[in-house]
């Protein structure tokens, strides 16, 4: 049985996932309207992943035995000025996420909740890596607007 407290900061977690999943979502958007339609293809299966991500805590939650607590997702932004800004965003937008990880784990090691603290592990290494594939692909994208084409036409294989 997880306390209280532990629930709590998992609950908010989920928002944060599909909070996420909405922002992608948006992102997606603006870069099928500007026809980067590899870089939205990208932004849809990054969608999907932070669903997954929800669930994945969603399903903690009822195996313990607890109650999942579904609250409003905010609007996200829509509008970006250009697809640049657009991936600084998403960066900024994953450095909270992972400081939100890592506060759930610093939680869980204060309550002694050891499984909850192993169950974060899987979150704070999946951190390293999505803050490492958006920096990348922002560094490649500010070298010159070639370089935007040329991404746009690799992200198209992002599968799911
Ligand atoms: Fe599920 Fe991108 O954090």
């Amino acid at each position: 049985m997880i306390n209280q407290t532990i629930l709590e900061v998992l609950n908010n977690q989920i928002n944060k996932e599909l909070y996420s999943a909405y922002l992608y979502t948006s992102m997606q958007a603006y870069c099928a309207n500007q026809s980067l339609c590899g870089i939205a293809n990208w932004l849809k299966v990054q969608a999907r992943e932070e669903i997954s991500h929800a669930q994945k805590i969603y399903d903690y939650i009822i195996e313990s035995g607890n109650k999942v607590k579904l609250e409003q997702i905010s609007k996200p932004e829509s509008e970006w000025n250009n697809v640049v800004e657009l991936f600084e965003k998403a960066l900024i937008h994953e450095e909270f996420v992972t400081q939100s990880i890592n506060t759930i784990s610093e939680i869980a090691e204060r309550e002694q909740d050891r499984a909850t603290q192993i169950f974060m592990q899987w979150f704070i290494m999946e951190q390293v890596e999505e803050e490492n594939s958006i920096r990348k692909i922002l560094e490649r994208l500010k070298l010159s607007s070639d370089m935007i084409y040329q991404a746009d036409a690799e992200l198209s294989l992002r599968k799911e």
